[in-house]
């Protein structure tokens, strides 16, 4: 049993900086998981995934990709009835800040190795057809045999030709030569980075008519489908019954998530009753905030080392994880709305105290929390919150009304220590 882990082992056994994409770690999730793959069987249908940042959206679409080529190892554990393994030809391409428009996208759908470039290589007809994007560009593809990142060389070849007529008939090519059974499934993760999706919905609904056979999966943060694509007309068709809108996660998947990570290390350090419920309360529905603390926790616990982590210990963990900027992003966030003013952070964690089931606040009651806290004027901190100097984290929505712009941030505040002392 006392069996030594490595510290290897126990800085993996949570994963807060990578999406899960093993089946054995993927917690819970069965109605979604249950949709997307009767999307992937319905023909014509694209799937969508919508919602919240770290609410695990970028580890349903690896699992999606991972039943789309064949693994069924999720449906089995998940008790989802499956009569057929799947063969997609699938790609994966997270939109950094580099791709601005629809043209950014395809091209570089186009010109990754792990994207179309790969399959372009093998299939001569295909191959032809790249190379209309302009003369030489294929040449430096062969020559080079690296992606082509360059931005000039996509902003020229944009100009000479129509980049989605070329991009359909690559895929057409690719497609009739049917490497897979059911054609080729591209995941966008990340789609909300693209600045103006202006021409997608129109697209894919081009591709629909003229292919069969590709399937697009969007994955992004957004309220809805139509926000995701900054669409104004209805998109339902195109994603007829397959718009996965991701919630926060149940209290006993988050306990899932707990009870993989010990089992990762053979229980040599647990969590008690206690110590679960704190990180599961904690977490608000955010697994990725259970990965974060549980992380930081046992690191600690190991090198102690303590073999049982209690509520009172997730607590001192909490300032270890914001004096370390475990997460320097939003403790980033979080320095900039407080910036150094007890009225204003007693404000903020004010109106986490009073978000209503729908996400809403009414002033009036987070004043009455804010009041008891001392502060003085709360609505002058409320009109801080919502500029951009203070990071904007706060949202009106009507009179009277606001909100959390995102809330893993809103978790974070609940979760994260004082920074500053009243005087
Ligand atoms: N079903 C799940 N089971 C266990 N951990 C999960 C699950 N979904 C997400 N996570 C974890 O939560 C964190 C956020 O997940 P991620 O998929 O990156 O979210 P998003 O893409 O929505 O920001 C990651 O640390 C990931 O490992
Ligand atoms: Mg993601």
């Amino acid at each position: 049993m006392s069996e030594k882990i490595s510290i290897k082992e126990i800085v993996n056994a949570f994963t807060p900086a990578k999406e899960i994409s093993d089946a054995i770690k993927f917690a819970g999730r069965k109605e979604y998981v249950n949709d997307a793959f009767y999307g992937l069987l319905t023909e014509g249908a694209n799937l969508a995934i919508v919602g919240g940042r770290g609410i695990g959206k970028s580890s349903l679409a690896r699992q999606i990709i991972n039943i789309a080529q064949g693994d069924n190892s999720l449906l089995e554990k998940l008790e989802i009835y499956n009569d057929q393994k799947l063969d997609f030809l699938c790609m994966y391409l997270a939109c950094g800040n580099k791709i601005k428009t629809v043209n950014d996208l395809l091209s570089r759908l186009l010109t990754t190795h792990s994207c179309l470039l790969e399959w372009i290589y093998d299939i001569p007809s295909a191959n032809k057809e790249l190379s209309k994007l302009r003369g030489g560009l294929d040449v430096k593809i062969a020559e080079l045999g690296s992606e082509i990142t360059e931005e000039t060389t996509t902003t020229k070849a944009i100009q000479t030709h129509d980049i989605d007529v070329i991009f359909q008939n690559v895929v057409n090519e690719i497609l009739k030569a049917k490497i897979t059974k059911n054609g080729i499934l591209i995941v966008i993760d990340e789609f909300d980075q693209i600045e103006d999706p202006t021409g997608f919905a129109k697209l894919i609904k081009s591709l629909a008519t003229n292919l069969s056979g590709l399937k697009f999966c969007i994955v992004g943060v957004a309220q809805d489908i139509q926000m995701l694509m900054k669409e104004h007309e209805s998109t339902d068709r195109l994603f007829a019954g397959s718009v996965i809108n991701l919630p926060g996660m149940e209290k006993s998947e988050l306990n899932e998530i707990i009870d993989d990570a010990e089992k990762s290390i053979r229980k040599f350090i647990t969590f008690d009753q206690t110590g679960r419920e704190k990180l599961i309360e904690l977490a608000n529905g955010h697994p990725y905030i259970v990965h974060l603390i549980g992380n930081q926790a046992l690191r600690s616990a190991y090198l102690e080392p303590s073999y049982e982590i209690n509520e009172e210990y997730i607590i001192k963990i909490l300032r270890q994880i914001a004096e370390k900027e475990a997460d320097p992003v939003l403790e980033g966030r979080y320095k900039r709305a407080v910036a150094s003013s007890y009225q204003r952070e007693a404000v903020l964690k004010s109106l986490f105290e009073v978000i209503q089931k729908d996400g809403e606040i009414l002033t009036t009651d987070a004043y009455k929390v804010a009041i008891d806290f001392d502060v003085d004027n709360p609505s002058q901190y409320v009109g801080h919150l919502v500029t951009e100097d203070y990071g904007a984290e706060i949202v009106k929505v009507r009179e009277r009304y606001y909100r959390f712009r995102d809330s893993l941030f809103a978790t974070y505040v609940k979760a994260r220590p004082w920074l500053t002392k009243k005087d």
